[in-house]
């Protein structure tokens, strides 16, 4: 959980010091470096669009796993109720953000990953709303529900960049997959948040009473795995791309 945070923490440094630092600069055409066609002056609507969700976007990747940490909701409800609410407006502004982008402009992959950011976006959308409504209806099992949906799906832009990280990984491992695939960018498109929303379906449904000791030990077992694993990739990205990028935000 630590070395998520922490990955995210970094995930969400760079979004600031290099969209921001860029915006405060002056230079915001640099956005560009990122992903060609992001600024585009000739658009202020989609430029607008894509900034206002890597605002919201940061917001979301900092305060998620704060709003997990039960004894914090146990303690200081008040506290898990405000930052609930920045959450949930955060989420929609990050999704109509990526809508209206996708919409006014589109991706760079073209149909297939519109598409699939586009499902992405909607998704996002309706778990804010959904974990909203129950939560002011008082309805605390349903709003727990949406809220862990909406949850698995903020974290997979963050994934997103993790696992396109295991890829250049393993094409640096084997010569042969040097190239990025069509296939690959194909199922990226929706294998950074179908695969997160089927672990939150199985987390609601799986009650404190039927966990059994061994499966606490596989648990425990995968999570160091995975835990060290997201660190060594959170470094290449930090040491190879992000670090300067926050650095240069900064600076230029
Ligand atoms: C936690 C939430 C999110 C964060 C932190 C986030 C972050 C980012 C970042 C940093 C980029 C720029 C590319 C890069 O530097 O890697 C980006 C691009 C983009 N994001 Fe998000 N994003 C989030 C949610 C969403 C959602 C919900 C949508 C869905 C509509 C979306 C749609 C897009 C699109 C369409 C692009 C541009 C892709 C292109 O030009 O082809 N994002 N996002």
């Amino acid at each position: 959980m630590a070395a998520s945070w922490l990955s995210g923490v970094v995930f969400a440094a760079y979004i600031v010091a290099f969209f921001g630092g860029t915006v405060i600069g002056g230079n915001a055409y640099r956005w560009n470096e990122a992903l060609p066609g992001l600024y585009d002056p000739s658009s202020r609507l989609s430029t607008g669009a894509i900034g206002a969700h890597f605002a919201a976007g940061s917001i979301l990747v900092l305060l998620g796993p704060v709003q997990l940490i039960g004894r914090l909701r146990q303690s200081i409800p008040r506290l898990h109720r405000w930052l609930g609410r920045i959450y949930v407006v955060s989420a929609a502004a990050a999704g109509v953000g990526g809508l209206a982008f996708i919409v006014w402009h589109g991706t760079i992959g073209g149909t297939l990953m519109d598409v699939g950011f586009g499902l992405y976006g909607v998704l996002m959308v309706l778990s804010a709303t959904m974990s909203y409504l129950h939560a002011r209806s008082r309805r605390y099992h349903s709003h727990r529900a949406w809220a862990i949906r909406l949850f698995a799906l903020t974290i997979g832009s963050w994934l997103y960049r993790i696992e396109y990280g295991a890829w250049f990984l393993l094409s640096r491992l084997f010569s042969e997959m040097a190239e990025f695939s069509g296939l690959f960018d194909g199922m990226m498109v929706f294998f950074f948040y179908i695969p997160n929303l089927i672990v939150a379906e199985f987390v609601i449904r799986t009650s404190q009473h039927n966990r059994t000791a061994s499966a606490d030990l596989s648990a425990s077992a995968m999570f160091v795995a995975a835990s060290a694993f997201i660190v060594f990739v959170t470094w290449m990205f930090a040491a190879n791309t992000w670090g300067f990028k926050i650095a240069s935000g900064l600076t230029l």
